[in-house]
């Protein structure tokens, strides 16, 4: 088979790049590795950037989003005691939403047979090949038939694990990276939220964060050391811990119910550079993962994107070179701001094996500060809504 696009992975990036480029008329297939309910039973993100819903809205596939998702003015900080309100819709004129990476996946999903997006599911053995030559290609098995897509441009959009970031010689490319000594267990339930807005805590026990779905389902998530075992948790140890992290007054106001999913993600950061390497270009989490403090990770696979269509639909129209040259760079400008982001929320949030009780005053009076500074109030909710693109 021939196509102008291959595109390795069909979570958000590789099924939003995939719409994107259709809906200039490009030929595009994409390749991913599980089933589509596989893809739809990950339980991940939940906050979605203004960037992020322009998007799918630009794609015509917001309809679902606005009605069901729930637009947020602002969030939370607390260091257990008293809550600090974010005001993002005050200080950046825009609101983030609350809509699961499961619910835009499918949004994205569904549509794909009336636009001709052509997804193949469930390949086996995916192998990219010649990424520096002008004719790149893919093999896989499909129902145990081999297969081969040429392409002219192959697109890595097949996570932290997939072949496309592998796919480039060590001597050309290097990564950067951070692993927390910890996780975070989530737990999703069929419960009202304890708070209408997210509430991310910083207690003597450790982080806590309470977000939602919609306004019947909540999701909870705790700092967990790293050898902790979901099996170490019944649901009622972990309410227990959630309403003792919370706090008094948002504690109290949690509802508890069985766990619909429960599971323990680990926390790094990592930047793999340059996004290009010949004719293969690589998006979101398969070239940076974001410790998941401030919801960035989704929302950064989307820019990506977003640069990435802009780029090949130049060089389809225009027989522009110079655009995809700059992907790279132009991605990860905005890439490196978010690690930033997400990396201090993730410090001044969660208890460190190694802090003492210096480094616990200066998480309180950074706390302290953000609480008392409208200029701090405003870098947080500038950087949580999303910087410009
Ligand atoms: P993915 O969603 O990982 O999609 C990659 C796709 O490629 C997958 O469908 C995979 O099956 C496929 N693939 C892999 N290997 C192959 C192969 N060999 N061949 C073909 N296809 C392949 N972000 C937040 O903002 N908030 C959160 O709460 C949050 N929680 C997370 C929890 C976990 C456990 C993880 C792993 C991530 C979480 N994230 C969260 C991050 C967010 O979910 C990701 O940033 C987002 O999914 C990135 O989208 P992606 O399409 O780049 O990668
Ligand atoms: C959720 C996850 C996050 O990492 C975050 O910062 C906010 C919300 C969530 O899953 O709801």
């Amino acid at each position: 088979m021939k196509t102008q696009i291959a595109i390795v992975g069909a979570g958000p990036a590789g099924l939003l790049l995939g719409h994107l480029l259709r809906a200039e008329g490009l030929d595009v297939v994409v390749v991913e590795r599980a089933s589509a309910d596989y893809v739809l039973g990950r339980i991940r993100a939940g906050v979605l950037e203004r960037t992020t819903t322009d998007l799918m809205d630009r794609l015509g596939l917001g309809e679902r989003m606005h009605r069901e998702g729930l637009p947020h003015d602002g969030f939370h900080l607390t260091d257990g005691e008293r809550l600090i309100r974010i005001d993002v819709k005050a200080l950046t004129g825009r609101q983030v939403m609350v809509y699961g990476q499961t619910e835009l996946t499918r949004d994205l999903m569904d549509a794909a047979p009336g636009r001709d997006l052509k997804v193949i599911y469930e390949a086996g053995d995916v192998a990219l090949h010649d990424p520096e030559s002008d004719a790149p290609y893919l093999t896989f098995t499909e129902n145990g038939t081999a297969r081969r897509i040429d392409a002219q441009f192959i697109c890595g959009c097949d996570g932290y694990h997939g072949p496309s970031r592998a796919a480039i010689p060590a001597s050309v490319g290097k990564p950067f990276e951070k692993v927390y000594p910890f996780g975070w267990l989530g737990i999703l339930a069929n419960v009202p939220p304890c708070n209408h807005e997210l509430i991310y805590t910083n207690h003597d026990r450790g982080f806590a964060l309470a977000s939602m779905r919609s306004e019947t389902r909540s999701r909870y998530y705790i700092q967990v050391p790293l050898d902790e075992k979901v099996e170490d948790w019944p649901d009622e140890r972990l309410w227990d811990e959630l309403t003792l992290r919370l706090g008094p007054e948002v504690g109290t106001q949690i509802m508890r119910g069985p766990a619909l999913e429960k599971s323990i993600a680990p926390l790094r950061s990592f930047v793999f550079e340059p996004l290009r390497h010949g004719r293969l270009m690589l998006a979101g989490d398969s070239a940076h993962i974001v410790p998941p403090t401030g919801a960035k990770g989704l929302n950064l696979a989307a820019s990506d994107v977003h640069y990435l269509s802009e780029a090949l639909i130049g060089y389809f129209r225009r027989g522009d070179t110079d655009a995809i040259a700059a992907y790279s760079d132009r991605a990860l400008a905005r890439i490196w701001k978010a690690e930033r982001f997400s990396w201090q929320l993730t410090r001044l949030m969660h208890r460190f094996p190694d802090n003492d009780a210096f480094d616990r005053r200066m998480q309180l009076a950074d706390l302290d500060y953000i609480a008392s500074s409208v200029a701090a109030q405003t870098t947080i909710a500038e950087n949580y809504v999303g910087l410009p693109l």
